[in-house]
């Protein structure tokens, strides 16, 4: 871990009993003693929707003998919930939405673990999403490779008059590739690539389909084929800082496993029938659970 990149002014105060820590968007703090259980966590998985989150919560429970499964308080804005050593939590969409649930949970994944890096280390994180593909069609799932912004440079923050602060989008190779193995015999359509988290469905994913329009038939296939000739393999929206926030503190083990929901080269909208779409979504669980049963169970 990089502990100079760790905010441990804030949160060894939290340790030492001279502040607490309200983890406001979640409902709780850090004296609250529904946390207790959670020291064990091991692994933090995000998706983007609250109903995901209560069903990955059940398919862990159930692989686990039926571990009693603990609910957040708060929902309004994420959904979360814990279940043998596993902490599932919604992110909402986009950048913006899931920078304050993943800030809020390292927040409280340092106080869990006591500001143990070592501990904290061993923490796997994941986001198990849906996204857009470059020519990969609707049913495959992408395990990432790099998480970039839509001009395929890294995540990065603009501080005013300061300057920019770029980050790291790299996700762990060694994680990727065992995340492949523990899915070898799943018959599940899989590839790793490149991908690219964009601030807007629309307009930045160069769709034609949107209330506005920026580009015409060209300029989006220029897009495409520019993202494709650089081995991006699908569009969602968190990846690039997921990577860049996990990176920043040092983690070594997290990924991103992506549903194809159509191939962008095809089309705009999503046509795919709900039975379709709920296949795509239990794809990318069974990647995610065969992966989790492998390393915790
Ligand atoms: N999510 C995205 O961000 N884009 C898509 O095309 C599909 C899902």
């Amino acid at each position: 871990m990089k502990s100079e990149n760790i905010n441990t002014e804030f949160l060894d105060g939290v340790l030492n009993g001279s502040h607490e820590d309200f983890y406001y968007h979640f409902g709780t703090s850090s004296s609250d003693t529904m946390l207790e259980p959670l020291r064990d966590v091991r692994a933090v998985i995000m998706a983007g929707s609250g109903e995901r989150i209560n069903e990955f919560a059940q398919t862990w429970s159930d692989l686990n003998g039926g571990s009693a499964i603990i609910a957040f308080p708060k929902e309004d804005r994420f959904v979360t919930r814990y279940t043998a050593g596993v902490l599932f939590a919604s992110h909402g969409m986009g950048m913006p939405s899931a920078s304050i649930a993943v800030q809020e949970v390292l927040r409280m994944v340092y106080f869990l673990k006591g500001g143990d890096l070592d501990a904290i280390d061993e923490v796997f994180w994941a986001r198990v999403g849906t996204s857009g593909g470059v020519g990969q069609p609707g049913g495959t799932v992408v395990v990432s490779t790099e998480g970039l912004m839509a001009d395929l440079k890294p995540y990065r923050l603009m501080q005013g008059g300061r300057g920019t602060y770029w980050f790291d989008g790299t996700f762990p190779a060694a994680t990727r590739e065992a995340i492949l193995r523990a899915n070898e015999r799943s018959g599940i359509p899989l590839v790793s690539g490149r991908t690219i988290a964009t601030h807007e469905f629309f307009l930045e994913q160069f769709r034609l389909d949107g209330a506005l329009r920026l580009e015409t038939a060209e300029t989006k296939q220029d897009f495409l084929n520019w993202l494709r000739e650089n081995d991006v393999a699908n569009i969602e929206m968190e990846g690039a800082m997921l990577a860049a926030y996990l990176n920043w503190w040092g983690f070594s083990s997290f990924a991103m496993i992506c549903a194809v929901l159509l191939d962008r080269l095809e089309g705009d909208q999503v046509t795919s029938t709900p039975q379709q779409l709920h296949q795509y979504g239990v794809d990318s669980g069974t990647v995610l659970f065969n992966y989790l049963s492998a390393r915790l169970l």
